[in-house]
């Protein structure tokens, strides 16, 4: 072990298996590194083995844990999906916490599909997710307290506004003849669809036992890697806040105390902030100016427009359609 070395906190007992994606940078490495100092079995779920295998290796020699694993995963893509729970159904007994940490956040990139042909951040940042959940439900239900953390932003304050729409119609592909959005637009849109995905799922996934929340992230400290996949304008957005945001590691402790301790047993359908306090939903046209600014700059609310029961089936639907699964999760 390296002078850097940290102790291990479990029991075996209460050793958990813990899949991360995207955990070879910024938040996903800095929780790969607690959960394995925590003595947990961890599985990087990332798309570039060769940089996730690099990052595996200074977790070990940082925790004294060798059950960190590395597997290849693309979260945009259906095929590299199914591969991955394949590939973690053969080495693994079950699931206990998946925590879809992965995203498509290169602000300022040109308007793209994925593989599959639906725009690039609703398949990573939401059809993914809910794809990889739906190939891991039956190990998840080996688990005697299986949590699904999905990684929210605060960028959803947009829709308190009530003239910023969610723009359905646009989650899956820009409407024929309509200017591209840019990234930033669309990967907000994609993180209100997420939260709104963690609403319904939680319903839907509540009598199997298996608990799905939501942190919404006030921003964390980004790696130069992610910095490289902005262009400049937003690079140099980027550096300034940077100056302000907390380090990873300060959201990666959130994920491990949401997906491990005991106090959040059973909790589910809930959007956490980074204190771990559930957050509620806030009115965005009947508050006062007072209240207004709360919501904007708070972390107790989340915009109300997350709790239509109508486009969160909306966005079920879409990703059953995305995926190909022509059956109900249970
Ligand atoms: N940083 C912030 O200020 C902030 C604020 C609010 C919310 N968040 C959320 O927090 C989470 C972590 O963000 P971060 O700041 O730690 O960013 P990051 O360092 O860029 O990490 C994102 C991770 O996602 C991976 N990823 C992207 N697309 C993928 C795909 N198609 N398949 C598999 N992995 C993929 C990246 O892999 P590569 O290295 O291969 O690209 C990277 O490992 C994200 O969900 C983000 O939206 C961050």
């Amino acid at each position: 072990m390296s002078a850097n070395s940290v102790t291990h906190t479990v029991q075996p007992a209460q050793r958990r298996i813990i899949i991360i994606t995207g955990a070879n940078s910024g938040v996903g490495r800095a929780a790969a590194m607690r959960f394995a100092a925590g003595g947990h079995s961890v599985v990087m779920a990332c798309r570039s083995l060769e940089r996730a295998e690099q990052v595996r290796r200074e977790i070990v020699e940082a925790t004294g844990n060798a059950a960190v694993t590395v597997m290849l995963v693309d979260m945009s893509c259906r095929n590299s999906i199914r591969a991955f729970a394949d590939a973690f159904r053969s080495r693994y007994p079950r699931a206990d916490a998946l925590i879809h940490n992965a995203a498509y956040l290169s602000h300022g990139d040109t308007w793209r599909r994925s593989p599959d042909g639906i725009e690039i951040a609703f398949a990573t940042n939401v059809v993914g997710p809910f794809l990889l959940t739906h190939l891991l439900l039956d190990l998840l239900r080996q688990s005697d307290d299986p949590r699904i953390l999905h990684a929210g932003s605060n960028i959803i304050k947009h829709f308190f506004n009530p003239k910023t729409e969610l723009d359905f119609g646009t989650l899956r592909g820009e409407p024929a003849g309509q200017k591209p959005t840019a990234v930033y637009h669309r990967y907000r849109r994609s993180k209100m669809a997420l939260l709104m995905l963690t609403f319904i799922m939680a319903r839907k996934l509540k009598p199997l036992g298996i608990a799905v929340n939501c942190l919404e992230i006030n921003g964390a400290t980004m790696s130069p890697e992610t910095l490289r996949k902005m262009t400049l304008p937003y690079r140099i957005i980027g550096r300034i806040q940077n100056l302000f945001f907390r380090p990873p590691q300060y959201t990666a402790e959130s994920y491990v105390r949401i997906t491990t301790e005991e106090r959040f047993r059973g909790v589910t359908g809930g959007n956490f902030n980074h204190k771990q306090q559930l957050m509620k939903p806030g009115s965005s046209e009947a508050a006062s100016a007072r209240q207004q600014l709360r919501n904007v700059f708070g972390s107790q609310t989340y915009p109300e427009l997350a709790d239509d029961v109508v486009i969160q089936e909306a966005i079920w639907d879409a990703c059953l359609e995305a995926t190909g699964i022509n059956s109900e999760l249970v």
